[in-house]
């Protein structure tokens, strides 16, 4: 039986005084909630403040991307080391927003973030490794754009970057691994993706990790949906066979809807 896993991703938001406030806030509808594995990922500036407050519950703290390189000549880098040092377990790898999409050329500072931060599946596939050789606990998303769904690319898409990115894994870092589906399209604009096709792909993602590692990896791979979850439609979402948890932007800024989604996968 997998234990699901509910991770709130805040992006770009909330100052180290906003955390707290949060946690303060957060801890006590959470207290006594079981079953569930739970966890925020912060801003880097506020991870240790968001992890000290949280002492006493059972919630972790993530962050939301990493180097693959422990220390050097990489300014502007964060690395496991310093994470852990911050109080993080979990770190987020490979969202969209941090990924390069082919197709775009030249940075365009205005409208393809991606092409700016520049994360492919072979620096996800590196980042991986180094995650889980520092100990840290790796969330590795994928998901296909919008264009690529409307091609008939959604499989092909999100197999591949599971491929690569878990290459090298041995069978028990894969049945341990946590891999979240987030189509593009619906990340941040209210547009679910339906719980049905939701869990067909997080089916094929599971089959995907049992290709290449076998039953058991299959069986014990957490797959995660991202996209637009809210607490309307979590319930929906986290009692399909193939989902796991989930990994959640605008509604895990507050504390009561981040809480009912969590509450939604302890039932
Ligand atoms: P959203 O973001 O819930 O705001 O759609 C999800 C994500 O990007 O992880």
């Amino acid at each position: 039986m997998r234990t699901p896993i509910i991770a709130g991703n805040w992006k770009l938001n909330k100052t180290i005084g906003e955390a707290k406030s949060f946690a303060e806030e957060f801890k006590p509808l959470v207290a006594g909630v079981t079953g569930v594995d739970t966890l925020l990922c912060p801003v880097f500036t506020a991870l240790a403040a968001t992890s000290e407050a949280l002492q006493g519950s059972s919630v972790a703290v993530g962050a939301q991307d990493m180097y693959w390189k422990d220390s050097g000549a990489y300014t502007g880098e964060v690395s496991p080391p310093f994470l852990k040092d911050a109080g993080a377990t979990y770190v987020i790898l490979g969202h969209s927003e941090r990924r390069g999409r082919f197709g775009v050329p030249e940075p365009d500072l205005e409208g393809h973030a991606g092409a700016v931060f520049g994360d492919s599946d072979q620096s996800v596939h590196k980042k991986l490794h180094a995650a889980l050789a520092a100990g840290l606990i790796p969330i590795v998303c994928c998901g296909e754009t919008l264009t690529e769904r409307q091609n008939g690319h959604t499989d092909a898409v999100v197999e591949n970057q599971v491929v690569v990115a878990t290459a090298g894994l041995t069978a028990e870092q894969a049945a341990a691994l946590i891999i979240a589906y987030e189509p593009v399209w619906a990340i941040g604009t209210g547009e679910t993706c339906e719980a049905d096709e939701a869990d067909r792909v997080c089916g094929i993602i599971r089959a995907t990790v049992g290709a290449g590692f076998g039953a058991a990896a299959a069986d014990g791979v957490r797959v995660q949906y991202g996209g637009s979850v809210k607490p309307d439609n979590a319930a929906d979402l986290l009692g399909r066979p193939n989902i796991d948890g989930a990994l959640v932007g605008g509604a895990s800024l507050k504390a009561d809807s981040f809480a009912a989604i969590v509450k939604a996968a302890a039932q």
